[in-house]
């Protein structure tokens, strides 16, 4: 049957049980719709930035949790009553979780901050928005540098034929997040050259068609793991967001988002936030 049939076929035929499975809840490798995602970000982006909560509130699951910095929180304490100007917003769409990712910057408020919101996949409801929120004295803090950083940088939609695998887009960030406590994670981790690290405001780039990641890198291998991770996965973006507990840094609240691009590491951009603690922002790896 041509899907055009099958489509007609399923159309006149509502009394079928199979046809009923179409508006049961999505199952693992089910997609959701982007629009649905979008009207997600979109609203998130309009609370942000006039701080009117009132953008998402139609959108809420009854079980909608806040989530800053790890914590859960009233959202009534948290940054999105904050109005703030923003210089840069991206949303990555993961349509099998049915997930966003969105890192924006505003470097008037001065705020960094990554934003992981899920929809419930039976009701399309947002079932949590859980953000990284760096700002003055998280580490290697400054928000005009990062976005400035982030304005020099090209992140197009990478073309179907040259799109990589989810699983192979998580494995490349989960490699990266084991290095500091498994010592053969590294040779996982399929390095680009070029390839840049932005972390916080520090930018490895050079701008050099030989750029490296791997300068720095972990050298400790028995510290504590970065653990709790929650994945965002684009593979149009080639990124996936992880946000996670780095245990070995005072249990900061993390967020890191890896871009490959061919199979390979080409961005990293991390924010890290210590609970406003001072020492955080000069803490070195
Ligand atoms: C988000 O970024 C897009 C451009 O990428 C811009 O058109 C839009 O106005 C921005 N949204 C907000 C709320 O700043
Ligand atoms: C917040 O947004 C809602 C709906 O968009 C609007 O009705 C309300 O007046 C706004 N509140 C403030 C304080 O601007
Ligand atoms: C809310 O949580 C309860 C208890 O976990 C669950 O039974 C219910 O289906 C949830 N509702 C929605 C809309 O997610
Ligand atoms: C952030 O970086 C810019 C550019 O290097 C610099 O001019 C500014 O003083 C820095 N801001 C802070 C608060 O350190
Ligand atoms: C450490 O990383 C390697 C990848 O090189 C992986 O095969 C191995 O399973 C990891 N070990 C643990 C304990 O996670």
């Amino acid at each position: 049957m041509s899907k055009y049939l099958l489509h007609a076929f399923l159309l006149l035929t509502p009394f079928l049980p199979f046809n009923h499975a179409l508006t049961l809840p999505l199952h693992s490798g089910a997609t959701c719709e982007k629009s649905l995602l979008q009207t997600a970000s979109t609203a998130y982006l309009a609370t942000q930035s006039t701080g009117n909560f009132t953008n998402l509130t139609p959108l809420l699951s009854p079980n909608f949790t806040y989530i800053e910095n790890n914590k859960a929180i009233a959202h009534q304490s948290g940054i999105l009553h904050k109005a703030l100007k923003l210089d840069h917003n991206r949303t990555n769409y993961d349509l099998v979780q049915c997930a966003t990712y969105t890192e924006l910057v505003s470097a008037s408020g001065p705020y960094v901050i990554g934003t992981q919101i899920f929809l419930d996949t039976t009701s399309g409801q947002i079932r949590s928005v859980d953000s990284i929120v760096t700002t003055t004295n998280a580490w290697l803090f400054n928000a005009t540098k990062t976005l400035s950083y982030i304005r020099s940088e090209s992140w197009p939609e990478i073309p179907v034929s040259k799109r990589d695998k989810r699983e192979v887009i998580q494995a490349a960030g989960d490699a990266y997040m084991d290095m500091w406590s498994n010592a053969t994670a590294h040779l996982a981790v399929p390095w680009g050259t070029p390839c840049v690290r932005l972390e916080g405001s520090a930018y490895t780039g050079k701008g050099q068609p030989d750029d490296s990641c791997t300068p720095g890198i972990p050298s400790n291998h028995n510290q504590k793991p970065n653990t709790r991770r929650r994945y965002v996965i684009d593979e149009a973006m080639g990124s996936v967001s992880i946000f996670c507990v780095w245990e070995h840094m005072m249990d900061a609240a993390d967020s890191h988002e890896f871009r490959l691009e061919g199979g390979k590491l080409r961005f990293v951009h991390t924010m890290t936030e210590c609970g406003g603690k001072v020492y955080c922002s000069g803490i070195s790896l």
